[in-house]
C-alpha cells in the first residue's frame, strides 16, 4: 500500500483528482469506479474545475457507482443516483450510457447484481476505484461480516452506518436499512484503487483497516492485499498510524 499523508481534506482532495485525471488522460476510455458520500465531494468539485479549464476530457470514459440504497426512489434527494447527477454527472461530459450506478428498486435484486458485475466484466474490468471508507470499516456498503462478500451483493446496514447516514435525512426512520453494493471481491478486481479518508472521526478506523489484520470485519483490511493501493490520508484521520 502506498499510504500518503497530506495536510487536511484540500490537499487529500487535490491530490486525488490529480491522480484521476492523470489516469483519464493517459487513457481516454478509462473505466472509473465511483464513490459518494462526504469524502469524495472535494474531489468532484476539482475534476469539475478541470474538465472545464479543458485540462481533461471525460468523454470516452464509463463509470461503476459502488453502491445505492435499496427501496428509496432514484428521484430522492438522498438517493446515490441524484448525489452523482448534482456532483458529477451534469458537471463533467461523461456520456450518459456510460454511466452505471446498481439499482436498488429492480424487481429481482439477486439479478440486478448478478448483471452489475457482467457489466463490469463486460466493460473491461474497472481501471481505477475509488473509495472512501466508513466509521466501521465499510468499503462500498460491505458491513462487518463473517466473511469477505464477493459478488455485487444486498446488505443490511449495521446500525452504526445509519447513525452515520441519518445527518443526511430530515429523520433516522427515514434512511433505508438495506443497499445494494459492489463485493469486496468486486472492488478487489479494479486495477488499481484509491482509498481517501479525512478527519479525527475516522482516525481509529483507518489505523485498523490500514495496519490491523485482514478481517471481514473490517472490509477496508481486505486492500492490505491488493497489489496496486493508494491510501491519501489527511493528518486528522492518519494521527494513528
Ligand atoms: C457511505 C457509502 C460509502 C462511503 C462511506 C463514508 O455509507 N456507502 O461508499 O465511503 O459511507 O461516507 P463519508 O465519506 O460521508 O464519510
Amino acid at each position: 500500500m502506498d499510504i500518503r499523508v497530506v495536510k487536511d481534506y484540500e490537499e487529500m482532495s487535490r491530490v486525488a483528482a490529480e491522480i484521476i485525471a492523470r489516469q483519464v488522460r493517459h487513457k481516454p476510455e478509462s473505466v472509473l469506479g465511483l464513490a459518494t458520500g462526504s469524502t469524495p465531494e472535494g474531489v468532484y468539485a476539482i475534476l469539475a474545475d478541470k474538465f472545464k479549464s479543458g485540462e481533461v476530457d471525460f468523454a470516452k470514459v464509463s463509470t461503476f457507482n459502488l453502491d445505492e440504497y435499496c427501496g428509496l426512489p432514484e428521484s430522492d434527494d438522498q438517493s446515490y443516483h441524484t448525489f452523482m447527477e448534482n456532483h458529477v454527472f451534469s458537471k463533467l461530459n461523461i456520456a450518459p450510457e456510460n454511466t452505471h450506478i446498481p439499482d436498488g428498486n429492480a424487481k429481482s435484486l439477486e439479478k440486478e447484481c448478478a448483471s452489475y458485475d457482467q457489466k463490469i466484466a463486460e466493460s473491461g474490468g474497472v481501471d481505477l476505484q475509488i473509495l472512501g471508507i466508513g466509521i466501521d470499516g465499510h468499503i462500498g456498503f460491505n458491513e462487518p461480516s463473517s466473511e469477505f462478500s464477493d459478488g455485487t451483493t444486498i446488505v443490511h446496514l449495521d446500525e452504526s452506518t445509519i447513525e452515520a447516514n441519518s445527518r443526511f435525512f430530515i429523520d433516522k426512520t427515514l434512511v433505508p436499512t438495506t443497499a445494494i453494493t459492489m463485493g469486496v471481491g468486486t472492488i478487489m478486481k479494479a486495477r488499481q484503487i484509491l482509498l481517501m479518508i479525512s478527519g479525527e472521526k475516522k482516525a481509529e478506523i483507518a489505523y485498523k483497516a490500514l495496519k490491523g489484520p485482514v478481517t471481514p470485519l473490517v472490509s477496508a483490511s481486505k486492500l492490505q492485499e491488493h497489489p496496486n493501493v493508494t491510501v491519501i490520508i489527511d493528518e486528522a484521520a492518519g494521527r494513528l498510524l
